[in-house]
Protein backbone atom coordinates (compact mmCIF):
# COMPACT_ATOMS: atom_id res chain seq x y z
CA UNK A 1 0.00 0.00 0.00
CA UNK A 2 1.64 3.39 -1.02
CA UNK A 3 -0.87 5.69 0.83
CA UNK A 4 -4.24 6.70 1.81
CA UNK A 5 -5.91 9.83 2.44
CA UNK A 6 -9.22 10.59 4.15
CA UNK A 7 -11.39 13.37 3.22
CA UNK A 8 -14.37 13.74 5.65
CA UNK A 9 -17.12 16.14 3.44
CA UNK A 10 -18.72 17.07 6.56
CA UNK A 11 -16.27 19.12 7.82
CA UNK A 12 -16.34 20.56 4.66
CA UNK A 13 -18.11 19.94 1.66
CA UNK A 14 -15.74 22.16 -0.67
CA UNK A 15 -12.70 20.38 0.67
CA UNK A 16 -10.18 19.38 -1.94
CA UNK A 17 -10.95 16.65 -4.12
CA UNK A 18 -8.91 13.70 -4.81
CA UNK A 19 -6.81 13.65 -8.14
CA UNK A 20 -6.55 9.92 -8.15
CA UNK A 21 -5.06 7.91 -11.35
CA UNK A 22 -5.79 5.22 -12.91
CA UNK A 23 -3.72 3.14 -10.40
CA UNK A 24 -5.85 4.59 -7.29
CA UNK A 25 -8.46 3.09 -5.33
CA UNK A 26 -11.27 5.40 -3.94
CA UNK A 27 -13.88 4.59 -1.58
CA UNK A 28 -16.99 6.68 -1.23
CA UNK A 29 -19.49 6.36 1.78
CA UNK A 30 -22.23 8.31 2.30
CA UNK A 31 -25.30 8.17 4.85
CA UNK A 32 -29.07 7.70 2.90
CA UNK A 33 -31.48 10.56 3.74
CA UNK A 34 -34.90 9.97 2.48
CA UNK A 35 -34.06 7.08 0.21
CA UNK A 36 -31.45 9.29 -1.61
CA UNK A 37 -27.86 10.49 -1.03
CA UNK A 38 -27.97 14.10 0.94
CA UNK A 39 -28.74 16.71 -1.97
CA UNK A 40 -25.41 18.77 -0.61
CA UNK A 41 -23.28 15.38 -0.82
CA UNK A 42 -24.69 14.75 -3.78
CA UNK A 43 -23.71 17.72 -5.09
CA UNK A 44 -20.63 17.84 -3.73
CA UNK A 45 -19.43 14.40 -5.39
CA UNK A 46 -20.54 15.40 -8.70
CA UNK A 47 -16.89 17.52 -8.28
CA UNK A 48 -15.30 14.87 -8.20
CA UNK A 49 -12.91 13.45 -11.17
CA UNK A 50 -12.52 9.66 -11.77
CA UNK A 51 -9.78 9.48 -14.28
CA UNK A 52 -10.42 5.94 -14.41
CA UNK A 53 -9.51 5.49 -11.23
CA UNK A 54 -11.57 2.41 -9.26
CA UNK A 55 -14.18 3.04 -6.95
CA UNK A 56 -15.89 1.26 -4.29
CA UNK A 57 -19.58 2.97 -3.43
CA UNK A 58 -20.84 2.75 0.16
CA UNK A 59 -24.43 3.60 1.48
CA UNK A 60 -25.32 3.78 5.19
CA UNK A 61 -28.70 3.71 6.30
CA UNK A 62 -30.94 3.66 9.63
CA UNK A 63 -32.48 0.44 8.86
CA UNK A 64 -35.30 1.46 7.04
CA UNK A 65 -34.59 1.00 3.64
CA UNK A 66 -32.00 2.83 1.34
CA UNK A 67 -34.28 2.73 -1.49
CA UNK A 68 -32.21 4.41 -4.65
CA UNK A 69 -29.30 5.89 -2.67
CA UNK A 70 -26.99 3.03 -3.74
CA UNK A 71 -27.90 3.00 -7.25
CA UNK A 72 -28.00 7.59 -7.48
CA UNK A 73 -24.01 7.43 -5.43
CA UNK A 74 -22.80 4.98 -8.25
CA UNK A 75 -24.16 6.49 -10.89
CA UNK A 76 -22.29 9.96 -9.86
CA UNK A 77 -19.11 7.93 -9.21
CA UNK A 78 -19.49 6.38 -13.09
CA UNK A 79 -20.66 9.85 -14.57
CA UNK A 80 -17.45 11.33 -13.19
CA UNK A 81 -15.10 8.89 -14.58
CA UNK A 82 -14.49 6.48 -12.01
CA UNK A 83 -14.69 2.19 -12.70
CA UNK A 84 -16.74 1.43 -9.92
CA UNK A 85 -15.76 -2.24 -8.95
CA UNK A 86 -18.08 -2.89 -5.75
CA UNK A 87 -21.36 -1.04 -4.15
CA UNK A 88 -22.36 -2.24 -0.67
CA UNK A 89 -25.13 -0.55 2.01
CA UNK A 90 -24.91 -0.98 5.33
CA UNK A 91 -26.93 -0.30 8.28
CA UNK A 92 -25.78 2.30 11.39
CA UNK A 93 -27.76 3.56 14.18
CA UNK A 94 -30.88 6.09 12.79
CA UNK A 95 -29.61 9.34 13.83
CA UNK A 96 -32.84 10.86 13.96
CA UNK A 97 -34.70 7.45 15.88
CA UNK A 98 -32.04 6.38 17.67
CA UNK A 99 -33.59 3.34 18.77
CA UNK A 100 -33.73 2.15 15.49
CA UNK A 101 -30.51 0.62 14.89
CA UNK A 102 -29.38 1.33 18.31
CA UNK A 103 -26.38 -1.35 18.69
CA UNK A 104 -25.64 -1.58 14.34
CA UNK A 105 -23.03 -2.20 12.92
CA UNK A 106 -22.80 -5.24 15.17
CA UNK A 107 -20.44 -7.97 14.88
CA UNK A 108 -22.17 -9.30 11.96
CA UNK A 109 -21.59 -6.30 10.07
CA UNK A 110 -18.06 -6.05 10.33
CA UNK A 111 -17.60 -9.32 9.21
CA UNK A 112 -19.99 -8.37 6.35
CA UNK A 113 -17.91 -5.19 5.58
CA UNK A 114 -14.59 -8.00 5.80
CA UNK A 115 -16.17 -10.20 2.94
CA UNK A 116 -17.57 -7.09 0.72
CA UNK A 117 -13.90 -5.52 1.26
CA UNK A 118 -12.13 -9.00 0.43
CA UNK A 119 -14.29 -9.43 -2.31
CA UNK A 120 -13.07 -6.04 -4.00
CA UNK A 121 -9.63 -6.89 -3.25
CA UNK A 122 -10.34 -10.34 -5.19
CA UNK A 123 -12.29 -7.97 -7.99
CA UNK A 124 -9.28 -5.37 -8.87
CA UNK A 125 -6.72 -8.25 -8.83
CA UNK A 126 -8.52 -10.34 -11.55
CA UNK A 127 -8.84 -7.01 -13.27
CA UNK A 128 -12.68 -7.32 -12.97
CA UNK A 129 -14.79 -4.36 -14.23
CA UNK A 130 -18.44 -4.88 -14.72
CA UNK A 131 -21.46 -7.16 -13.74
CA UNK A 132 -22.85 -4.95 -10.59
CA UNK A 133 -25.85 -5.62 -9.92
CA UNK A 134 -27.53 -2.36 -7.83
CA UNK A 135 -30.55 -2.28 -6.16
CA UNK A 136 -32.97 0.97 -7.28
CA UNK A 137 -34.72 2.70 -9.97
CA UNK A 138 -34.37 4.94 -12.45
CA UNK A 139 -35.81 7.90 -12.26
CA UNK A 140 -34.80 8.07 -8.76
CA UNK A 141 -37.03 8.54 -5.85
CA UNK A 142 -38.80 12.15 -5.22
CA UNK A 143 -36.35 13.68 -2.52
CA UNK A 144 -38.29 14.52 0.87
CA UNK A 145 -37.07 16.79 3.67
CA UNK A 146 -37.78 15.99 7.19
CA UNK A 147 -40.04 18.31 8.64
CA UNK A 148 -38.54 17.92 12.19
CA UNK A 149 -35.52 19.62 13.56
CA UNK A 150 -33.16 19.33 16.57
CA UNK A 151 -34.57 21.73 19.17
CA UNK A 152 -32.18 23.73 21.97
CA UNK A 153 -33.19 23.54 25.37
CA UNK A 154 -32.04 27.17 26.42
CA UNK A 155 -31.16 26.70 29.65
CA UNK A 156 -28.36 24.25 29.25
CA UNK A 157 -27.13 26.01 26.06
CA UNK A 158 -23.72 27.72 27.02
CA UNK A 159 -22.99 29.92 23.36
CA UNK A 160 -20.17 27.62 23.12
CA UNK A 161 -21.00 27.81 19.20
CA UNK A 162 -19.64 24.29 18.25
CA UNK A 163 -22.92 23.28 17.05
CA UNK A 164 -22.32 26.54 14.32
CA UNK A 165 -19.27 25.31 13.82
CA UNK A 166 -19.58 21.86 13.08
CA UNK A 167 -23.20 21.86 10.68
CA UNK A 168 -22.69 21.19 7.68
CA UNK A 169 -25.67 23.12 6.32
CA UNK A 170 -24.55 26.37 7.92
CA UNK A 171 -28.09 26.79 9.07
CA UNK A 172 -27.17 27.24 12.93
CA UNK A 173 -26.33 31.02 13.74
CA UNK A 174 -22.96 32.01 15.20
CA UNK A 175 -23.86 35.19 17.28
CA UNK A 176 -26.87 33.44 18.35
CA UNK A 177 -26.24 29.24 18.36
CA UNK A 178 -29.90 28.40 20.29
CA UNK A 179 -31.20 29.80 16.70
CA UNK A 180 -31.51 27.36 13.71
CA UNK A 181 -33.07 28.46 10.20
CA UNK A 182 -35.23 25.57 9.91
CA UNK A 183 -34.76 26.65 5.77
CA UNK A 184 -31.48 25.48 6.04
CA UNK A 185 -31.40 22.45 8.28
CA UNK A 186 -30.78 19.22 6.80
CA UNK A 187 -31.93 17.52 10.66
CA UNK A 188 -28.43 15.21 10.41
CA UNK A 189 -28.38 15.58 14.11
CA UNK A 190 -24.64 16.71 13.92
CA UNK A 191 -25.22 19.48 16.26
CA UNK A 192 -26.99 17.15 18.65
CA UNK A 193 -23.94 14.43 18.22
CA UNK A 194 -21.45 17.30 18.84
CA UNK A 195 -22.87 19.45 21.33
CA UNK A 196 -20.72 19.44 24.84
CA UNK A 197 -23.82 20.23 26.78
CA UNK A 198 -26.23 18.06 24.92
CA UNK A 199 -28.37 20.99 24.92
CA UNK A 200 -29.88 20.03 21.66
CA UNK A 201 -32.34 17.25 21.36
CA UNK A 202 -35.09 16.06 19.09
CA UNK A 203 -38.37 16.37 20.88
CA UNK A 204 -42.04 17.33 21.02
CA UNK A 205 -45.14 16.04 20.30
CA UNK A 206 -44.87 15.36 16.85
CA UNK A 207 -41.26 13.96 17.30
CA UNK A 208 -42.76 11.51 20.07
CA UNK A 209 -45.61 10.20 17.35
CA UNK A 210 -43.61 9.83 14.44
CA UNK A 211 -40.73 7.81 16.84
CA UNK A 212 -43.36 5.41 18.24
CA UNK A 213 -44.63 4.97 14.78
CA UNK A 214 -41.21 4.54 12.79
CA UNK A 215 -39.77 2.19 15.84
CA UNK A 216 -42.95 0.03 15.54
CA UNK A 217 -42.65 0.19 11.81
CA UNK A 218 -38.65 0.05 11.74
CA UNK A 219 -36.95 -2.37 14.03
CA UNK A 220 -36.89 -5.67 12.43
CA UNK A 221 -33.46 -6.01 11.06
CA UNK A 222 -32.07 -5.41 8.02
CA UNK A 223 -28.87 -6.96 6.79
CA UNK A 224 -25.61 -5.21 5.01
CA UNK A 225 -26.33 -5.78 0.83
CA UNK A 226 -23.37 -5.35 -1.59
CA UNK A 227 -22.50 -6.61 -5.15
CA UNK A 228 -19.01 -6.94 -6.94
CA UNK A 229 -17.83 -6.81 -10.06
CA UNK A 230 -17.34 -10.20 -11.78
CA UNK A 231 -16.08 -10.32 -15.04
C1 LIG B 1 -32.66 13.54 7.31
C2 LIG B 1 -32.45 12.08 7.47
C3 LIG B 1 -33.08 11.18 6.61
C4 LIG B 1 -32.85 9.80 6.75
N1 LIG B 1 -33.45 8.93 5.88
C5 LIG B 1 -33.25 7.60 6.03
C6 LIG B 1 -33.86 6.67 5.12
O1 LIG B 1 -34.51 7.02 4.15
N2 LIG B 1 -33.69 5.34 5.36
C7 LIG B 1 -32.97 4.88 6.43
O2 LIG B 1 -32.92 3.68 6.63
N3 LIG B 1 -32.30 5.75 7.25
C8 LIG B 1 -32.43 7.09 7.07
N4 LIG B 1 -31.80 7.97 7.90
C9 LIG B 1 -30.83 7.45 8.88
C10 LIG B 1 -29.42 7.60 8.35
O3 LIG B 1 -29.28 7.04 7.07
C11 LIG B 1 -28.43 6.91 9.32
O4 LIG B 1 -28.69 7.33 10.61
C12 LIG B 1 -27.02 7.21 8.93
O5 LIG B 1 -26.19 6.39 9.71
C13 LIG B 1 -26.72 8.67 9.20
O6 LIG B 1 -25.37 8.94 9.00
P1 LIG B 1 -24.82 10.39 9.45
O7 LIG B 1 -24.98 10.41 10.93
O8 LIG B 1 -23.42 10.36 8.98
O9 LIG B 1 -25.66 11.43 8.77
C14 LIG B 1 -31.99 9.32 7.78
C15 LIG B 1 -31.36 10.25 8.64
C16 LIG B 1 -31.59 11.59 8.48
C17 LIG B 1 -30.87 12.54 9.41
Amino acid sequence: MESVSDINLADNLNAEKPNPGGEDIVTVAAPVYGGRLPGMVAESLCRLQGNGAKAIAMVVYGNRDYDDALLELTDILTQCGFNVIGAGAFIGQHSIFPTVGSERPDMDDKRELKAFGNACCEAVMAGRQGGLNVKGKRPYKKIAGVPMHPQVDRKVCRSCRKCADMCPAGAISPAEPYVTDNDKCISCGRCIAVCPHKARHYAGLKYSFVNRLFVWGFSRRKNPEWTVADR
